[in-house]
């Protein structure tokens, strides 16, 4: 077993052996940057073998994550051999979705769902978007303390992912309660809220089962179960695809761009005079997206598996080797982004971070999430917004999702 790292532990003197930064805690802790500090120096791919999710090689380097995922024929996503992050799930756990496959299902099934991110449908949601916006920031008080995660991050996404499926209102915060349970993956390593899980996995199916059986009967429309009522791909698919499928399109979208509001608001709180550049010139705000996205990085890994032997970075990888590509890390590799840990809006090339990943399974709905984050920052200068964080965050302890559960603010109005 690697030793447990705590917050405060020497990154600069721990042998490198030891670091295991799928260690749940650094990222509780929210102390993680000093020791991917450490590997990007010393060990830009490293090997640790005895970690609680097995043997595992790290990926550091901004390169080194775009070289593996630019050959994913060698580099496999497949569900078969583990799928996309450190945890290997197994048996019924291990669900089918084409995040986690290879060419050229994985092909076949992104096609289906990428017209409901095309520009006309982006075009179409910004209407929506901004009117749901609008109107729950109109119901935030200012001057008084509330938690941002709980009203603004959970409650922006949600509704983004109702219009996303044209799912019904009323019902769209079970795809909170959805997203919550399928995208954590300490939950599906205890054998016993994994049970939970599992069971909110088979609700979660045979409801959007019954969306996709409406839909069939009715004439194709670009909400995302529509298309795949429609399609050959994926109009027909096995029970534990669908449930895959529908996990993927519901975490994909939720967690990410959760945790991409929650991360603007503390961002902003640490570097207020970027906020005052946007107060002083609301048309920056497109060029401040991205460079969030990357302060943020909402996932903090994807997950490989070798179909053969290979090399990385002149470390030899045997065939079988689990592969994890520290996005966390990419986007604070300091000879692309220089000052890489402060947010800086008119950094020229915030576009070139990770967050979305890169290559074929680069993610498809980055625009949206893009969208979603600048009809928020628009909306919320108009109504002359700035906000402060009033407490300690609460963050996620583990190492996929990088995010907060909790993050107290007040809201003050700006001159
Ligand atoms: C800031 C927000 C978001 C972030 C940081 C993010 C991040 C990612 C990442 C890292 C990947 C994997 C890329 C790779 O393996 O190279 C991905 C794929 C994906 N994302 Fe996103 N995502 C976000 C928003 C969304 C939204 C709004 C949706 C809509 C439902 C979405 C749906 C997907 C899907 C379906 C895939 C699989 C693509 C494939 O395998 O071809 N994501 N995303």
């Amino acid at each position: 077993m690697a030793t447990q790292l705590r917050a405060g532990d020497p990154a600069d003197t721990t042998p490198l052996s030891a670091i295991d930064v799928s260690d749940p805690l650094l990222y509780a802790h929210d102390s993680w940057r000093p020791w991917f500090a450490r590997l990007r120096a010393e060990a830009p791919v490293h090997f640790q073998p005895n970690s609680p999710f097995g043997p595992y090689w790290s990926v550091c380097s901004h390169a080194d994550i775009q070289a593996v995922e630019a050959r994913p024929d060698i580099f496999s996503s497949s569900h078969e051999f583990g799928g996309i992050t450190i945890v290997d799930l197994m048996g019924e756990f291990n669900l089918p979705q084409f995040i986690a496959m290879d060419r050229p299902r994985h092909g076949e099934q992104r096609r289906v769902i990428t017209p409901s991110f095309g520009p006309s449908e982006i075009q179409r949601m910004a209407m929506e978007v901004r009117a749901r916006t609008a109107e729950l920031l109109d119901t935030l008080p200012y001057g008084e303390r509330f938690d941002w995660v709980e009203k603004v991050s959970i409650e922006l996404t949600t509704g983004m992912l109702a219009i996303l499926f044209d799912f019904p209102w009323a019902d769209r915060h079970l795809l909170t309660l959805w997203s919550d349970w399928g995208g954590d993956i300490e939950k599906a390593l205890n054998p016993e809220t994994n049970l939970v899980r599992h069971q909110h996995m088979l609700d979660m199916t045979h409801y959007l089962d019954r969306l996709m059986a409406e839909r069939k009967a009715l004439p194709p429309t670009a909400d995302l179960i529509s298309l795949m009522a429609h399609s050959d791909a994926m109009g027909d698919m096995p029970f534990q695809e669908r449930t895959g499928n529908y996990i993927l399109l519901i975490v994909g979208g939720n967690d990410t761009t959760r945790n991409s509001m929650s991360g603007a608001a503390h961002a902003f709180h640490q570097y207020p005079g970027e906020w005052a550049k946007l107060i002083a010139d609301p048309a920056r705000i497109p060029a401040a997206v991205p460079e969030i996205i990357r302060w943020q990085t909402p996932l903090a890994h994807m997950r490989r598996t070798c179909l053969e032997d290979t090399e990385v970075g002149g470390k030899a990888m045997k065939k079988g080797d689990k592969v994890v590509l520290w996005y966390i890390s990419g986007n604070r590799d300091e000879s692309v982004f220089p000052d890489a840990e402060r947010l800086d809006i008119d950094r020229p090339n915030a576009r070139r971070h990770l967050a979305f990943g890169f290559g074929v399974h680069r993610c498809v709905g980055a625009r949206l999430a893009e969208l979603q984050l600048q009809v928020l920052f628009e909306e919320m200068l108009k109504r002359k917004m700035t906000v402060r964080v009033v407490g300690e965050p609460d963050y996620v302890p583990q190492s996929f999702v990088h995010g907060y559960r909790k993050l107290p603010v007040v809201i003050d109005r700006h001159g």
